[in-house]
């Protein structure tokens, strides 16, 4: 069985989501990317409260957000602009054949997957989900940015205010193990004096291992951009944002 992180189920944590993670330059790039695209029938897949999703739907496109956290989906589909949106609970087994032209991970859905045996079925599904020529587009961070050593206390401690009052949060950093890293998030809420700490896992795989498993799944990679304004990739870059074409 799919077990997720506790940030996706807790109800409470699920409520501070949309709070920790706003829109942004990403979300600028993938709406800009459809556009340019002319994608008419859009899949987000790990979708989770559909700040993305949402945006996307729009001039009669065919929408629809799926992922396996259903309370990540209550929240999505209570937000305005929902109505415009088919929202599926389940993971890429749930896509079928539907013969969309763009298909995309945000806010790196593509580290989620922690073995490799579980991201090729997820692109071969992501393949057979999308029309000849279709396109998928995805960000994973550069593991030789090693952005995680800025995941310390020190560096990412915020204090803000939300539903549960004021909260105080920070993740460190428990175990770097090739490719895989551990993480622990820390959630006080100062009402109380409760603390909730999410054990994490992330897989950050390499620029090679992300292009062989698309190349396998028969995707051939159009662009790769190292940052939202798209700079090309280079190994100081901090993001790999792949946009790649299925057969
Ligand atoms: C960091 S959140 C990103 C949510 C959304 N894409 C965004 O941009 O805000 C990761 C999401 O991936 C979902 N997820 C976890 N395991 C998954 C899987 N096997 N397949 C698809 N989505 C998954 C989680 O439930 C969660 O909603």
């Amino acid at each position: 069985m799919l077990k997720l992180d506790k940030h996706y189920v807790e109800p409470r944590l699920v409520d501070l989501y949309d709070i920790e993670n706003p829109r942004g330059a990403d979300t600028d790039f993938y709406v800009q990317l459809a556009a340019e695209l002319d994608a008419r029938h859009i899949l987000d897949l790990g979708c989770g409260t559909g700040l993305f999703t949402r945006e996307l739907a729009i001039n009669g496109r065919q929408v629809v957000g799926i992922d396996p956290a259903s309370a990540m989906l209550a929240v999505a589909r209570r937000q305005p602009g929902a109505e415009r949106v088919q929202w599926i609970e389940g993971d890429s087994k749930a896509l079928g054949t539907p013969g969309a032209d763009l298909l995309i991970m945000t806010s790196h859905v593509a580290q989620v997957f922690l073995d490799d045996a579980a991201w090729d079925a997820t692109l071969r599904d992501i393949y057979n989900a999308l029309c000849p020529g279709g396109r998928l587009a995805f960000e994973s961070r550069n593991p030789d940015y090693q952005g995680w050593k800025q995941w310390t206390r020190e560096d990412s401690f915020v204090r803000y205010p939300s539903p549960h009052g004021i909260m105080e949060t920070w993740v460190e950093v428990v175990s770097e193990d090739d490719g895989r890293i551990r993480f622990e998030g820390h959630n006080v809420f100062t009402a109380t004096g409760e603390k909730m700490i999410v054990n994490s896992e992330l897989r950050f795989r390499s620029q090679t291992e992300i292009t062989d498993s698309l190349h396998n799944a028969g995707f051939a990679i159009e662009q790769l951009y190292g940052d939202w304004n798209r700079a090309p990739f280079l190994s100081t870059s901090p993001e790999m944002i792949f946009i790649a074409q299925r057969d």
